[in-house]
């Protein structure tokens, strides 16, 4: 068995970049994506306010660009919120969902983060969900089990037949910005914790029912994040449960988010012919 999975670089502007800027670096990365076959799915989440650039710049491209944050809810009011209504109606493709920041600066919770979830599922958006322990959990042997719980959490109340597009993102905390990267076998190893949590969040027995087997986990692409440069992202895309990367600092630069893109490019040429799925 060969895996199917998509290959997806996914870059993280944060608050960084104004609509010029983000003219400027969308369109270098325009020039050297164009024409170019087995390109990974790639996808620009600039801030809001450079979000309109961000999609003008890439028309006719292969780049989608994504948010880095929404409410859950349509419309109201919530002053100083953006709607997935509105980041649809932009031309937004993709969401990135719970990241470590939103949840250390901004109150985000496994609550919130499944009712965003759920969200960007109702409105189509592609889900990227951030999960990743911190440095005082690693130390304490709790990467499995905060990991286990947010996947968890994510998905309450989620049909597995609605996890069609649902990306997760692995993001150790203690590796983001830091230049500290997570050892890439370790990173799959996470990557298959995470697989493994999935089938089993949709293999639990309903009352009176037989439980139903799951391979949901198999399905889904899960991204390795956390100080993701040129230098070590080929040693991560080789390994087979990492489906691609989501980029900060990294992606901030043209000549330095291309080399991540065009080992995207490789990962997509070998997936489905030399990396075997973990099976797990
Ligand atoms: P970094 O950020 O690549 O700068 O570590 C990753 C992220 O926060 O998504």
């Amino acid at each position: 068995m060969t895996t199917q999975r998509k290959t997806i670089i996914a870059g993280n502007w944060k608050m960084n970049k104004t609509p010029k800027e983000a003219r400027e670096l969308a369109s270098a990365i325009v020039a050297s994506v164009k024409g170019k076959s087995d390109l990974p799915e790639t996808v620009l989440c600039p801030p809001f306010t450079a979000i309109h650039d961000a999609i003008e710049t890439t028309k006719g491209s292969p780049l989608k660009v994504g948010a880095q944050h929404m409410d859950y809810r349509d419309e109201g009011a919530f002053t100083g919120e953006i709607s997935p209504v509105m980041l649809v109606a932009m031309g937004v493709t993709h969401v990135i969902i719970g990241h470590s920041e939103r949840r250390q600066f901004f109150g985000e919770t496994n609550a919130t983060v499944n009712l965003r979830l759920k969200a960007a599922l109702k409105h189509k958006l592609i889900p990227i969900v951030c999960v990743g322990e911190t440095l005082d959990e690693r130390e304490e042997g709790l990467t499995d089990a905060v990991v286990r719980r947010q996947v968890a959490a994510a998905l309450l109340d989620i049909d597995e037949a609605q996890t069609g597009t649902l990306v997760i993102a692995y993001e150790p905390v203690w590796a983001i910005g830091t230049g500290k990267t997570c050892e890439a076998a370790e990173a799959n190893r996470v990557a298959i914790l995470i697989r493994g949590t999935v089938n089993e969040f949709y293999s639990r027995a309903e009352s009176g029912k037989k439980p139903p087997k799951s391979s949901a986990g198999e399905r889904i692409p899960v991204l390795y994040g956390g100080s993701v440069k040129p230098s070590n992202v080929d040693e991560q895309l080789a390994l087979p449960d990492i489906d691609g990367s989501l980029v900060g600092g990294a992606s901030l630069k043209a000549d330095e988010f291309l080399p991540i893109i065009e080992a995207g490019k490789k990962r997509v040429k070998v997936s489905g012919a030399k990396l075997a799925p973990s099976g797990a």
